[in-house]
């Protein structure tokens, strides 16, 4: 979603905002501008919709904006089509405050006929111009105060950042339910959606918290509650390099961030295991808290939400403990059953999900125990959990995740069977063989990766499909789910999942001659299941694509156009092999079709609107 960088220093600010917003960029947006102050020349805005590109031609790389201070913005429409006029900066009607804004200002209709009324005028559809021209109607020669006032009028979510023609000195900041962090320099300070667009220029930033309000100079950032009253930041050290948000010789992203997972997930699974044992630091839960669960719920969107999917299956039989998994947009409305004796785990990659954050709060009010699995460390998510489980797959930055996914998956087995040893719910033999398949899973994901080319044969095969059915029976429906997700956020095919026992309810009216299916059957106990259900679609004209285990693999080809392999293993971590081939399957087919794989059209990052 839409991104902000702002700058206050000794350097010319545009190149540097240009550089972070292209930082940015993997976030999804439709338009760009930035808003530069210079003693000399004012404030100039430059604003364009389409790729950053654009408005980096517009401005000469940043030459023709002079100035050092300024504030920079990518935009995901919301308000208003993306178009030149619409695109952040907004400018107040004397053209001396500049507003960027990540969010919705609910109440902005209100406000803008209370400004027209007023004598306002206003040139853009955007809820933002509101806060713009807001602040020139309260401004009375302090920026700060006017910026306060209007914090009382403004409903929403939002990150703002302000430039005052008449106050050259300062970028005004200010933060409520959307990410903002401030990034500390010599003589300098940086504003940004996330650290990505500053890692460049400084690793030691702060995390800004909803209603508080910063002012950064060149002389340091002083940071006020809501309260206005001053408020000391910690800083942190951002542990990753600028390499780790580099494309390093990769085409896209997503690839690189596949190729990433053996990696991320020894990252993320040797730390936790130590002496045979899972050793959980994050989670203050004592035996007896956990013993005294009640239900469990998931709260997830997107592919954390299908992270979720094979949770459910796999928690419910190692722990008997009732796992329900919502997408967190319907669980913040729904009335759920949840009391102190609820466990709510939340998954994002993120940290920022809105919706999930949402959610968060609504478990956290009516009392559950809060543990979040989360990969974006100090995130809103994370601060605001009791239990945080970081997933160490580093910093992704293609739109569609993959190592953030596949490490979020082991995290959750890893709670589970650490739960299962508490409970009682596991034989040591049984807990002894998925500690030892763990430790082998990186190796195991590495052999999948080895079989780049035959999937990239079979994606050429089938890319120009207009409609894939993935089918699949228990942990290979919740595969199927997200199998079919990857395809169509990337390729845009249209393409569904179904429990393979739904198919006669319905769905098999669809296959016809020629239609692809994609079919699951890498669950051992279910494996002849499958086998029927691909016989089913064979004998109405389906064309096959199997993915099994290995040692199912020769039973399969004989009935399938083509199989894909992965590696035996405990099967309650089978989901972590099967994902990866169907994430290639997903990127290949994309890259025959063209499409902009690492910024899918209409999507984005991290998802900051509810
Ligand atoms: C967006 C991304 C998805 C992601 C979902 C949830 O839709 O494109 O890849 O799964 O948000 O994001 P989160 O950061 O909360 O995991």
């Amino acid at each position: 979603m839409c991104g902000i960088v702002g700058y206050i220093g000794r350097e010319e600010a545009a190149p540097i905002l240009l550089d972070g917003l292209k930082r940015l960029e993997y976030r999804g947006y439709d338009s760009a501008g930035m808003a530069v102050y210079d003693p000399e020349e004012g404030l100039t805005v430059a604003k364009a919709k389409g790729r950053l590109s654009v408005l980096s031609e517009l401005t000469e790389g940043g030459k023709t904006v002079r100035g050092t201070m300024g504030v920079g913005h990518t935009r995901w429409a919301t308000h208003g089509v993306p178009s030149d006029v619409n695109s952040h900066p907004q400018v107040s009607q004397s053209g001396r405050i500049a507003v960027v804004h990540n969010g919705i200002i609910e109440n902005y209709m209100a406000l803008k006929e209370f400004l027209v009324a007023n004598g306002v005028d206003f040139v853009s559809e955007t809820d933002t111009e509101v806060v713009a021209q807001l602040i020139e109607y309260f401004y009375e020669g302090d920026l700060l105060q006017a910026v306060g006032r209007v914090l009382h009028r403004i409903e929403g979510a939002y990150a703002l950042g302000i430039l005052c023609a008449d106050e050259p000195d300062k970028v005004v900041a200010v933060r409520k339910d959307s990410p903002l962090i401030l990034g500390y320099g010599q003589d300098c300070a940086y504003l940004a959606s996330d650290v990505t667009a500053v890692i460049r220029y400084t690793r030691e930033v702060s995390y800004m918290e909803d209603g508080e309000i910063a002012v950064l100079t060149r002389g340091g950032v002083r940071v006020y509650n809501a309260l206005m009253q001053p408020v000391v930041k910690e800083h942190h050290t951002v542990d990753w390099d600028i390499d780790a948000a580099e494309k390093g010789g990769y085409e896209h992203f997503m690839f690189k961030e596949i190729m990433e997972q053996p990696d991320a997930l020894r990252k993320t699974i040797s730390p936790r295991i130590r002496d045979g044992e899972i050793v959980l630091e994050g989670l203050s839960l004592s035996p007896e808290q956990i013993r005294d669960i009640r239900n469990i719920h998931i709260i997830a969107c997107g592919s954390s939400y299908h992270v979720g999917m094979v949770g459910k299956y796999n928690l419910e039989k190692l722990l008997r403990i009732p796992v329900e998994v919502t997408v967190a947009s319907e669980f913040r409305y729904m009335d759920p059953i949840v009391d102190g004796r609820t466990l709510a785990i939340v998954i994002s990659q993120s940290g920022e999900t809105l919706d999930t954050m949402a959610a968060l709060r609504e478990a956290r009010s009516l009392g559950a125990h809060i543990l979040s699995i989360v990969n974006v460390v100090g995130s809103s998510i994370a601060r605001e959990s009791e239990d945080v489980l970081y997933t160490w797959a580093g910093p992704e930055i293609a739109v569609a995740t993959t190592k953030a996914y596949s490490t979020q998956l082991v995290v959750l087995d890893m709670l589970g069977l650490y739960f299962a040893r508490v409970l009682g719910t596991v034989t040591r033999e049984e807990h002894d063989r998925v500690i030892g398949e763990l430790l082998t899973l990186p190796d195991k994901v590495a052999r999948v990766l080895t079989q780049t080319e035959q999937i990239q044969y079979y994606a050429s095969q089938y890319f120009n499909h207009d409609s894939v059915f993935f089918i699949g029976r228990n942990l290979d429906y919740a595969m199927g789910l997200e199998g079919s997700l990857k395809l169509k956020e990337i390729s845009y095919i249209h393409s569904e999942a179904y429990a393979s026992g739904e198919l006669k309810h319905g769905t098999i009216s669809l296959i016809e001659d020629g239609t692809l299916v994609v079919a699951l059957g890498t669950y051992g106990p279910l494996f002849e299941k499958a086998m029927s259900n691909i016989l089913e679609v064979k004998s109405r004209g389906a064309d096959v694509l199997g993915l099994t285990t290995e040692d199912h693999r020769e039973q399969m080809a004989q009935v399938v156009d083509g199989v894909i392999t992965v590696p035996e293993t405990h099967p309650m971590l089978l989901p972590s092999l099967s994902v990866v081939p169907l994430q290639l399957f997903a990127y290949y087919v994309a890259l025959q079709r063209g499409c902009d794989i690492d910024k899918p059209r209409n999507l984005a990052k991290s998802v900051t609107v509810e």
